[in-house]
């Protein structure tokens, strides 16, 4: 095992537990705050309302910032900068796109820097205190310190890293997410099972721990959605579920295990910024295909230990197929053309990739000819 440093400095409160909310910002000696949020499933499920009377008997004054889009915007994020002016905290109430928007403006509006400077690489300063109440377990965005958004102008959907930018606390109610279409599930899970993978194939050291670690979030991840498409009101499918989403991206999983990268992510990002593909669709086609590659390219052997653990295979090729099988009988996409992108945009989408695979520290490995040779097991 290698040597690391960690350190995750996020209170979860798990359950039941909205309603102390306003007590949580005001011991925090926060008065006035920017509520952020969705389209409209808040409201529509009666969160929204639950939300702003708690707050309201608190004497907790909010300004709005709500429609924010599923892969959140650089001119929707600079809006909310410019009404944070006057606010001491963020109160993130949604997915991870809620909260990725409102990490952007908690640290661009305490900052000298503008949104977008932040994801091309300048550091924040400061940050607004940032609370969030969960509805959608996928992207553990909650528990960790990173943000993703879409440059609409330039067709860039970059990330950006700070301790500041950690939740201060996140409220995970499993029952907020009963009413999430099962396709959102179902990209939810996939977004989870490629989390963890990336870690699990690309690291440089692989700790027994850490491996059945790993594969016990899959497992998990494959049961509880499996359950969950079944009877979506089942709550300790949904609590495990949801517990999977905030381990598989709060830094656990790459404990010791030296360098790694998150080449899928890379690569699916550039469909979501070209084509607003949701996250988890994009990835259920990048990863059959990417992993294709990687194993004809690596014969790396934690493919082989994948296909025997998780689908009890005996060869690689038998995983991957496997894999494959069960993301299409769980309703994912798995092609291009799955999701309505034609196989003569590949060039058009290993451009956007190559645009950004520096930021990834991915240039040097993923070349334009290899991203487009991945794209084309996709199609
Ligand atoms: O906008 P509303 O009306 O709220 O609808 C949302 C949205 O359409 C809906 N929804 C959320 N909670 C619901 C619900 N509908 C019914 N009931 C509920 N309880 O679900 C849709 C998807 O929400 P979104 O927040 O977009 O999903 P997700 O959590 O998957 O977030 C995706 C974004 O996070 C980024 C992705 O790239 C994408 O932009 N990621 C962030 C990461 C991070 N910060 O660590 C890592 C990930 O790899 C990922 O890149
Ligand atoms: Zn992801």
């Amino acid at each position: 095992m290698k040597s690391f440093s960690y350190h995750n400095p996020v209170r979860i409160l798990f359950g039941d537990k909205q309603k102390y909310i306003a007590n949580i910002l005001k011991a925090d000696e926060h008065f006035k705050i920017l509520l952020v949020y969705g389209k409209n499933s808040i409201k529509k499920s009666g969160l929204y309302d639950e939300i702003c009377k708690v707050l309201n008997d608190a004497g907790i004054e909010f300004i709005e910032h709500g429609e924010v889009s599923s892969n959140p915007t650089l001119s929707h994020a600079k809006e909310g900068v410019q009404k944070a002016k006057d606010v001491t905290a963020i109160l993130a109430v949604g997915g991870g796109s809620v909260i990725d928007e409102s990490k952007a403006i908690a640290a661009a509006a305490a900052s000298k820097y503008d949104v977008w400077e932040l994801y091309e690489g300048k550091k924040p300063t400061d940050a607004l205190d940032l609370y969030v109440i969960l509805t959608v377990s996928a992207t553990g965005s909650e528990m960790n310190s990173g943000s993703v958004l879409t440059n609409e102008e330039t067709k860039e959907k970059l990330s950006f890293g700070s301790p500041l930018i950690y939740p201060k606390v996140s409220i995970i109610n499993p029952s907020l997410s009963v009413t999430l279409p099962k396709e959102y599930l179902v990209y939810s899970a996939v977004d989870i099972i490629a989390h963890v993978l990336e870690v699990y194939f690309t690291a440089e050291e692989h700790s027994k721990l850490l491996n059945r670690f790993c594969e016990n979030i899959i497992k998990s991840v494959i049961k509880t959605t499996e359950k969950l498409l079944e009877n979506p009101n089942d709550i300790n499918a949904r609590s495990e579920f949801a517990l999977c989403a905030t381990w598989a991206l709060n830094g656990l999983t790459s404990l010791g295990v030296g360098s790694y990268s998150f080449p899928n992510h890379m690569i699916e990002h550039s469909l979501s910024a070209l084509y607003n593909v949701p996250h988890g669709a994009g990835l259920a086609v990048v990863l059959p295909a990417w992993l294709k590659w990687f194993y004809a390219n690596t014969k790396n052997p934690q493919v082989e230990r994948f296909a025997k653990k998780i689908f009890s295979q005996k060869s690689a090729e038998g995983g991957i197929d496997a894999f494959k099988k069960w993301l299409k009988k769980i309703g994912a996409p798995i092609t291009l053309e799955n999701l309505g992108i034609k196989s003569d945009e590949i060039e058009k989408i290993a451009e956007n990739v190559d645009l950004v695979s520096y930021k990834w520290e991915l240039k040097h490995e993923y070349p334009l000819k290899t991203i487009k040779k991945i794209l084309k097991l996709a199609k």
